[in-house]
């Protein structure tokens, strides 16, 4: 039988606050036609003040969950039943599944990074040191993430230093193996960390539209070729910071990788089914 929308079929999607340019709902949609699952994944562009409504929103039309994105991750654990204990630790929800009416909260950003370094990077993390570019939630999970496999040193660079600090306070406790340091994010302070780093990432929005002349790191002198240089940012696919990289010589990564990984993560949580990576990220790349 042809695979309809109809009064059976389940509703997922992303919450955000300028989520024009997601491609959430083109990888989930894809995925769920590819597997005739009876769901649907739509945006829902939600206003800062509507957010807590919203959320009991979910419970009330009876969604099956939806993924958080920019700038609600973090504000969103307060109006959760049960974030998950790692979720709770790294401050940061993007993922909500509604079981009967009881909120729970997820962090797949976290194995999403992981997974997207591992198959797309093939970066060994354990020992290594990176430099990361922004203290946001997205940040966070990167840091969690690269704490869990056995980082030895992240120096964390935020323009609001505070937020980096919080991360600091936050993370160390748990992982006394590894160093975490923080600075201003200024170019002075930055120069002698990335050069002996193994990995650096931008998590902040700068590069993004309509930010999309701009870069976190002006001078091109900075990259190496021994990094690998992560933006999370995929739309656009090649930003100013990636093109600067890969003229240095770096290896370079965009956000899809991270963005499909997650997503099945999230879509295993939602459905029980988990797809191959590698098959989603192929099939995305042919349409994006
Ligand atoms: P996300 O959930 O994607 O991390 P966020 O929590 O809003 O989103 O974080 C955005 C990050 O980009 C922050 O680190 C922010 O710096 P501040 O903490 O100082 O706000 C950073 N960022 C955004 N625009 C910036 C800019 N123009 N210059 C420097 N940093 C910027």
């Amino acid at each position: 039988m042809k695979k309809t929308i109809n009064g059976k079929t389940k509703i997922i999607g992303v919450i955000g606050k300028n989520i024009e340019n997601s491609l959430s709902p083109l990888i989930h949609n894809q995925i769920i036609l590819k597997c005739s699952f009876n769901f649907c994944y739509l945006p829902f562009q939600i206003a800062e003040t509507n957010l807590g409504k919203a959320i009991q929103g979910i419970k009330a039309l009876n969604i099956r969950g939806v993924n958080i994105t920019l700038p609600y991750k973090e504000r969103v654990i307060d109006f959760l039943d049960e974030p998950e204990e790692s979720a709770r630790r790294i401050g940061a929800v993007n993922t909500i599944v509604n079981n009967k009416g009881i909120l729970a909260g997820y962090n797949t950003d976290v194995i999403g990074f992981k997974k997207s370094l591992q198959e797309e990077g093939k970066f060994t993390t354990k020992g290594k040191k990176a430099v990361i570019l922004g203290a946001g939630g997205a940040a966070r999970a990167v840091v969690y993430s690269i704490l869990e496999e056995g980082i030895k040193e992240v120096c964390i660079f935020n323009r609001t230093l505070e937020k980096a600090k919080k991360i600091k306070q936050d993370f160390s406790s748990f992982f006394p193996e590894s160093n975490i340091y923080v600075f201003p994010l200024t170019e002075e302070n930055i120069k002698d960390k990335i050069e002996k780093a193994h990995l650096l990432v931008n998590t902040t929005s700068i590069g993004m539209p309509p930010q999309i002349d701009k870069t976190p790191l002006l001078d091109e002198k900075l990259f190496h070729p021994d990094l690998l240089v992560y933006d999370l940012i995929y739309h656009p696919a090649k930003t100013l910071f990636l093109r600067q990289a890969e003229r240095a010589g770096a290896k370079i990564i965009n956000g899809l990788p991270m963005l499909i990984y997650q997503g099945i993560e999230s879509f295993y949580l939602w459905t029980g089914f988990k797809p191959e990576g590698e098959e989603v990220l192929e099939m995305i790349k042919q349409i994006f």
